[in-house]
């Protein structure tokens, strides 16, 4: 992440207050970006989570309609797309099929083309009009995680670059770029719960399947989290917009199936709290991950059910959440004596449609 805001994020010169944002490979798009008619965020599997947890803040910060769509979609639905649709491709490897089929298509319906790409000379960060390379290096093992915070390290600087002559976004705009000079320090931080986490995943070891409730900004975290834990422990395991929980999942919580909740300190945090209370009625075996100095959840879980992380402004706190899972799915795969770099049937990147 710090590599991704390495000559991008400009500081003060107290080396700690951050200026401005300046994206090289944007600066002469960022105005067709503000006119167009709506940003559409495009990739698949994790690339496509990171554009979930991007949205809303592109949404607040451009003013814009943005939408989502999986590229392999794109294709089957022939998507209406319009010159005046700015598009946003991610893709760590740059080469996934879809996601390039995809691109070339927009391009064919004249959008404005932009790639999230890590990959540099990959075909899709070659193909794009502009872009961003989110400098993650070399990503070894199949599953996308240092990827996936990049990439929205990434789209987190485009939303603020574009929203720069922005007045009455002037004060949230400072707030996150606070939070984006802290966000290193704080990753971190969330990387010290590996040990909390190797034993959290040997009491799930043996389970059959794990559900993960998020909403706002945690939807991504939850959707990702669930999928880290499917492909590489091998373990069932659904990410549910915690608002969609009485719409079915419900029906499946009892005292034996281990729930994930994230409830962080957001706007959606009151409603959190009333997801969790409803599931402890039902007396679900619950798993929380909490603001670190949060004590009024306690009482929900057991002590060591409960992730304490670092807050971070709301936007930026998907990152620093999605740690703690990453590290779960990475001690249950080897718990369960799975390869953590190559999960079964799994290719890093997908070159056939
Ligand atoms: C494969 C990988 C995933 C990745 C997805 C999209 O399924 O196993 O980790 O998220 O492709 O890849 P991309 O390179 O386009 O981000």
């Amino acid at each position: 992440v710090g590599q991704t805001m390495r000559g991008r994020v400009v500081f003060e010169d107290d080396g700690k207050t951050v200026q401005r944002v300046f994206l090289g490979g944007m600066a002469d798009y960022l105005s067709t970006i503000r006119r167009s008619r709506r940003i559409i965020l495009c990739g698949c599997g994790t690339s496509y989570h990171s554009a979930i947890a991007v949205r809303q803040l592109m949404e607040e910060l451009t003013e814009l309609p943005v939408t989502l769509e999986l590229a392999s979609d794109v294709l089957d639905r022939q998507c209406p797309f319009f010159r005046d649709d700015s598009i946003i491709f991610i893709s760590q490897s740059g080469e996934t099929a879809d996601t390039l089929r995809a691109m070339e298509y927009a391009k064919s319906k004249g959008a404005l083309c932009i790639g999230i790409v890590n990959v540099v000379g990959s075909a899709i960060s070659r193909a794009t009009d502009c872009g961003i390379h989110i400098n993650a290096g070399a990503e070894i093992g199949v599953a996308s995680t240092k990827a996936y915070t990049c990439q929205i390290t990434a789209m987190v600087l485009l939303a603020l670059a574009l929203s720069e002559d922005s007045r009455s976004r002037a004060a949230r705009r400072l707030d996150i770029m606070r939070g984006v000079a802290l966000l290193p320090d704080y990753m971190r931080r969330a990387l010290a719960l590996d040990g909390q986490m190797l034993e959290l995943a040997r009491t799930l070891v043996n389970e059959n399947s794990l559900l993960l409730f998020g909403r706002g900004y945690n939807y991504a975290t939850a959707l990702e989290g669930a999928l880290k834990v499917k492909e590489v422990a091998l373990l069932h395991s659904e990410g549910i917009l915690a608002g969609e929980m009485k719409h079915g999942p419900l029906a499946l919580v009892d005292e034996t199936l281990p729930l994930v909740v994230v409830a962080t300190r957001d706007s959606s945090y009151v409603k959190q709290k009333s997801v969790i209370e409803q599931l402890r009625a039902r007396d679900a075996r619950l798993i929380l991950i909490v603001g670190e100095d949060d004590d009024s959840l306690d009482r929900f879980a057991d002590k060591n059910m409960i992730i304490k992380v670092p807050e971070i402004v709301d936007c930026l706190q998907p990152l620093v959440n999605i740690i703690p899972l990453q590290l779960l799915s990475y001690h249950l795969t080897v718990l369960r004596g799975h390869n953590v770099d190559q999960p079964r049937n799994l290719a890093k990147s997908v070159t056939v449609e």
